[in-house]
Parts: C-alpha cells; sequence; structure tokens
C-alpha cells in the first residue's frame, strides 16, 4: 500500500460512513475489495456534508501517506489516505431504512434485512459468504472436470413421482391438465445418462422440495450432484475425499486427513443416537436393557417385556440443571415420542431421583459403573423401542451439550470439521402409519448383493448400498449404489413398497424400459451445497449463504412472491377458482 503514496488515483465505490472532525471531513469508500479514507475538504465540496451513507461517489485525488499517530493497523489500506481533488455525486442514497455496519446487524430483523435484501447483502461479512460459496463450487468444477467428469444440465421441469418430498406442480398451458412437477434431484435423469453411456455426469443442480422449512432446508436449493458407471461405493467414497481435500486446501487453507471415518448406522444410532452424529463431543449413549431384565420398576419391565430396549446417557457435570431446563430436556424427549424421561441427579449426598427407589442396589451399582457416575452428574433414560429409544437419547445429548456450551464446560473449536461416512443403511424403514415398507434414501439404491435374499423373507435386515456424508451432526450429502437391473427395480416396486402397478408403468415405466438395454452398473452421490457453504463460513442458517432465499412461509421479502395469477393467465393454464 505504502507504495501508492503520492500518486494520483481515480476511485468509484460507496460511503460506508462519514466523520465530520469540523475542519476536515473523513470518508470511508467502500467497494468489494474493503475500504479506504477519503480526506475532504468540506468548504471546497459543501454537498458532501449532507449526503447520506451508501450513496455511490466517484473521487479523484493524491494518495498520501497517514502520520504515524493516524495509521490504522485494523485496515489493509491503513498507512495511507486519499486527499480528495474533486469529486462526481454518481448517485445520491435515500436515509437507509436500517444500519449496515457489522456490529448493528444483530439488531436489525431477518424480516427487514430479506425485504432490503440488496442492501443486506453490502455488508462485507455477506460478500464473503457468497464468495466462500462460489470458491467452493468452483474448486469442485475444477476438480471434477480434471478426473473426466461432464457438466451437463438436466430438466427442472419434471414429472410427478410418488415417492419423496412434497413436490412443487407446474400445470401445462399446451397441455390442458396436466402438470410437470419441479425436480426434487436430478435422480432419475442423472441415472438415465448412465444409460445413455456418459458414465461419468455432475452438475451444480437446483432442486426443489415443497417441506417445511428450517434453518437447514429450503423449498429451493443446491446440490453438487454426480454420477458414475462401473463403479462401487468405495470409489464414490474416494472421489468425494478428493473432492474435500481440495476445498479444504483452496478454500479453508486447511489439511484434510483421508481417508474419513466410515461408521455403520447401526453403531451411529446406538452411541450417537443420530444417523448424523455430531462427533465433535462425546456424552455417549449406553445400552443398559441387560441391567434392568429383573426390574421391579414397572416402566423398564413392561418395554423389556415388550422387546424394546433401555438406553442412558450420562450428561456430564449438568446436576446443576434448573427446573426449567429439566422441563425443556422432557419436551425434546416427548418432542421425539418419549413417554417420559426418567433422570437421577447424581449429587454429594447420594442419588436425587424419581425412579432410583425401585432399583435395587445391584442395578444401582452396576448403572454407576456402566455410565461412569460421579457426584455432578444426571443421567437420563429412555426406555422404548431400539430406534425410538435411540433417537429420543440423540436429542438429549444434543441438547445436553448445548446446555454444557452455555456453562462454559464444553468448548468446540469452530474450526473443526468432523467428517464421516456413514454407511450400512437398512434398504427399508417400515412405516407404522401405513403399515408398508418405504425405502431408506430413494427406490433406486440397491441392496447389498448378500442379502437380496433376504428381501422376500426378512425384508428388515437387508442393507443397502448407501451412504450419507455427515460433518458436525449435519447431513452434507447422500448416495448410493444404484439398482441398475430391470427385474430387481420392478421387484423392489412392486413386491416390496406395494406401489400399484398401473402407478409403477406410469411413473417408472421409461426406466424399467431403460434398464433392458444394456444399463451399466452406477451410482452417485449428491451434496447440498447451501448447507456446505454455511458449515465452511461459520453458520448455522443456509440463508445466509443463499443471495436470495425464502422466509420460513416460503416467500421472497424482496419482491413478494409468491404472489396472485391474473385471471388471464389462469383461464390460459385452464385454472378455475370458484
Ligand atoms: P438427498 O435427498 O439426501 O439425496 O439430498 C442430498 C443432499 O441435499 C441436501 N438437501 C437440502 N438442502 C437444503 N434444503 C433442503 N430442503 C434439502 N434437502 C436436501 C442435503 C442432502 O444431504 N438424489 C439423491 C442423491 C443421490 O442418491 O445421488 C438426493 O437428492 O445436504
Ligand atoms: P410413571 O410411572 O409414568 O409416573 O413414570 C415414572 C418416571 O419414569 C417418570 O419420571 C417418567 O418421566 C419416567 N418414564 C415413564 N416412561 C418412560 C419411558 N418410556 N422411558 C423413560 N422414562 C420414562
Amino acid at each position: 500500500m505504502v507504495q501508492h503514496a503520492t500518486s494520483s488515483v481515480d476511485l468509484v465505490g460507496w460511503v460506508h460512513a462519514k466523520r465530520d472532525h469540523g475542519g476536515l471531513l473523513f470518508i470511508d469508500l467502500r467497494d468489494r475489495t474493503g475500504l479506504i479514507q477519503l480526506v475532504v475538504n468540506p468548504q471546497q465540496f459543501p454537498d458532501l456534508a449532507s449526503l447520506h451513507l451508501e450513496s455511490v461517489i466517484e473521487v479523484e485525488g493524491t494518495v498520501v501517506l497517514r502520520s504515524a499517530e493516524t495509521v490504522n493497523e485494523h485496515l489493509p489500506t491503513g498507512q495511507i489516505e486519499v486527499s480528495v481533488e474533486r469529486v462526481i455525486v454518481r448517485n445520491a442514497s435515500d436515509v437507509l431504512p436500517f444500519s449496515l455496519e457489522e456490529s448493528r446487524a444483530e439488531n436489525v430483523s431477518e424480516e427487514m434485512r430479506l425485504t432490503y435484501r440488496y442492501l443486506d447483502l453490502r455488508r462485507p461479512s455477506n460478500y464473503q459468504r457468497l464468495l466462500r460459496r462460489h470458491q467452493i463450487a468452483a474448486t469442485v468444477r475444477n476438480y471434477l472436470n480434471n478426473n473426466g467428469f461432464l457438466e451437463i444440465e438436466l430438466p427442472i421441469l419434471f414429472k410427478t413421482t410418488p415417492e419423496g418430498a412434497r413436490e412443487f406442480l407446474v400445470p401445462s398451458r399446451v397441455n390442458p391438465q396436466q402438470f410437470y412437477a419441479l425436480a426434487q434431484s436430478p435422480q432419475q435423469y442423472k441415472q438415465m445418462l448412465m444409460v445413455a453411456g456418459v458414465e461419468r455426469y455432475y452438475s451444480i443442480a437446483r432442486c426443489f422440495r415443497d417441506e417445511d422449512l428450517r434453518a437447514d432446508r429450503q423449498p429451493e436449493f443446491t446440490q453438487i450432484d454426480l454420477e458414475m458407471s462401473f463403479i462401487e461405493a468405495e470409489d464414490i467414497h474416494n472421489l468425494i475425499e478428493g473432492t474435500l481435500q481440495r476445498v479444504w486446501k483452496e478454500v479453508l487453507r486447511m489439511d484434510l486427513q483421508l481417508p474419513l471415518k466410515r461408521m455403520p448406522f447401526r453403531e451411529a444410532m446406538d452411541r450417537f443416537g443420530s444417523d448424523k452424529p455430531d462427533t465433535r463431543f462425546d456424552l455417549e449413549i449406553k445400552d443398559v436393557t441387560g441391567i434392568f431384565v429383573q426390574s421391579s420398576f414397572k416402566v423398564f419391565a413392561d418395554v423389556i417385556a415388550n422387546g424394546g430396549v433401555i438406553k442412558a446417557i450420562n450428561g456430564k457435570g449438568l446436576a446443576d440443571l434448573t427446573q426449567g431446563e429439566l422441563k425443556a430436556l422432557e419436551d425434546s424427549a416427548k418432542a421425539m415420542g418419549a413417554k417420559g424421561l426418567a433422570f437421577i441427579r447424581v449429587e454429594e449426598s447420594g442419588w436425587k431421583s424419581p425412579v432410583s427407589k425401585f432399583f435395587t442396589d445391584q442395578e444401582k451399582a452396576a448403572l454407576a459403573g456402566a455410565l461412569s457416575m460421579e457426584a455432578g452428574d444426571v443421567v437420563f433414560f429412555a426406555a422404548e423401542k431400539w430406534e425410538r429409544a435411540c433417537t429420543i437419547l440423540g436429542r438429549i445429548r444434543t441438547d445436553c451439550a448445548a446446555l454444557l456450551q452455555r456453562r462454559g464446560r464444553l468448548s468446540i473449536d469452530g474450526n473443526r470439521f468432523d467428517l464421516l461416512w456413514i454407511v450400512d443403511f437398512p434398504l427399508l424403514t417400515y412405516d407404522e402409519e401405513t403399515g408398508r415398507y418405504v425405502a431408506t434414501h430413494h427406490p433406486f439404491t440397491a441392496p447389498v448383493p448378500d442379502d437380496i435374499k433376504l428381501l422376500d423373507t426378512n425384508p428388515h435386515a437387508v442393507r443397502g448400498q448407501h451412504y450419507d456424508l455427515v460433518m458436525n451432526g449435519v447431513e452434507l450429502g447422500g448416495g448410493s449404489i444404484r439398482i441398475h437391473s430391470c427385474d430387481l427395480q420392478r421387484k423392489i416396486f412392486h413386491d416390496i413398497l406395494k406401489i400399484p402397478h398401473e402407478v409403477v408403468e406410469d411413473r417408472f415405466g421409461y426406466m424399467l424400459r431403460a434398464f433392458r438395454f444394456g444399463a451399466p452398473p452406477h451410482g452417485g452421490i449428491a451434496l447440498g451445497l447451501d448447507r456446505f457453504a454455511a458449515m465452511l463460513s461459520g453458520t448455522t442458517s443456509i440463508r445466509d449463504v443463499i443471495a436470495f432465499p425464502k422466509t420460513q412461509r416460503g416467500q421472497d421479502l424482496m419482491c413478494q412472491s409468491p404472489s396472485p395469477a391474473s385471471q388471464k393467465q389462469l383461464r390460459e393454464l385452464h385454472i378455475a377458482f370458484k
């Protein structure tokens, strides 16, 4: 910077801040590369004093070195300033609806920031997030391009499919009463590309799902989507690991140690109570069914007699839980389907618990050993069917971690990224409501070859060739080796998922036909780019890394969408509202 001193410059940008020091006016001029301080004689340019922040100006002037005592160490341009000789106001701004100061951003409601998203995005931190997202996408593209992949755009106007999330429907004007569905993902098309002999495809694909929105869910989002032929799960893992390592190097300037851990679904559920475990902290769940097989506590005894399990977790050091916090944990457990949340507070004076009076000394001793219980701990129990017991305590585990963090007893390094693969998922999940099996991932996922023989006799035990990539407790991506045999795919649709024949023909007939013409073995994966970019930017909301996100109610507040259609449009689409 110092080398620029005494050179004359012509700069354009936004008036970021103004400080009036009587005889001199200091302006911070901002563009996307940063800030520079302008020094203006207010008598020479009287209009500038009243100019609102965020006005666009062009200045000519001379770069001068700041005196030693006015150097700003916090600014890359802090050693210099520009003495202004000429000013053109390119566009005077109105008074801003809110301050763009980073330090004040938290005080501005999200509603306000999204309504004026173009102003919110001017804050350098938001620009940095867009930049980071771009760098991730660019690095991924480069890596895949260099590994023989073709980037191919696939249709967004697709057709409705019965499995998966709720879809957005688009009426067809030229085909009255017919609808497209916006693609939930390019899944079926990318498989057709494999049948078409492309072998290696990727795209940065827009996907649409009419879901209830949360911090990590948007109705339109982006996947890094890819598919390969003649490969096995291990090849996809290696490819993704190589891609991630490159992103870590180029974007984060960090080394990513490979290979990533692989954890079977069953182990993830048993130890962490989730198929997307946050492995940055311990607080592991234990199975204590064995301790209570003879229990006189009716709740536990009944559950065990009905094939359920007793699981427990030690919230290490949380015995000082307030009544309010305990109530919140019970509510969490109930939201996950728990009937109750038995607990023991371990105090110096002994155990405080609504249930431990039912335990024998022997059971107490075994429990204390199994959970390493010490004064200051609190232990929670879930007595339920296996999967529910796991997910209840999985939720209690993350809630406890949050309480410990708030008390400063658990700290998680913001630069820590715990990546792992979850493997060996069950191919099928039993849906109690409808009384039938549904695909755990999607119906195109291939069973583990050794397990195909179990499809008719013991569908629950069949493992799918499905893998999820998990980072810091978030599902970053998922994929699988696909079925490429027409007969097996038909069997899954008809015999296992019990989809009616005419529905299979209507929705998937083309796919079954395609598989009869030499479909190669293939598989792939999709990573959620929004979640990826959010985590690598240190934010938990994907709205922060989407240029123009939707609100919880699916609205774009800036341009006010969705909005009513005109009668004429509706008529053309053959839609009549009474
Ligand atoms: P899946 O449905 O698991 O797989 O999606 C892959 C990844 O996409 C991200 N994701 C979302 N991100 C933001 N908002 C949403 N509403 C949303 N839904 C999903 C997640 C998720 O891990 N076609 C398959 C992939 C395959 O088998 O190749 C698929 O879409 O990060
Ligand atoms: P109850 O006999 O229903 O009054 O329950 C006694 C204690 O056990 C209460 O603290 C409940 O919260 C707890 N509890 C009840 N059912 C379960 C369950 N299925 N798993 C864990 N705790 C339970």
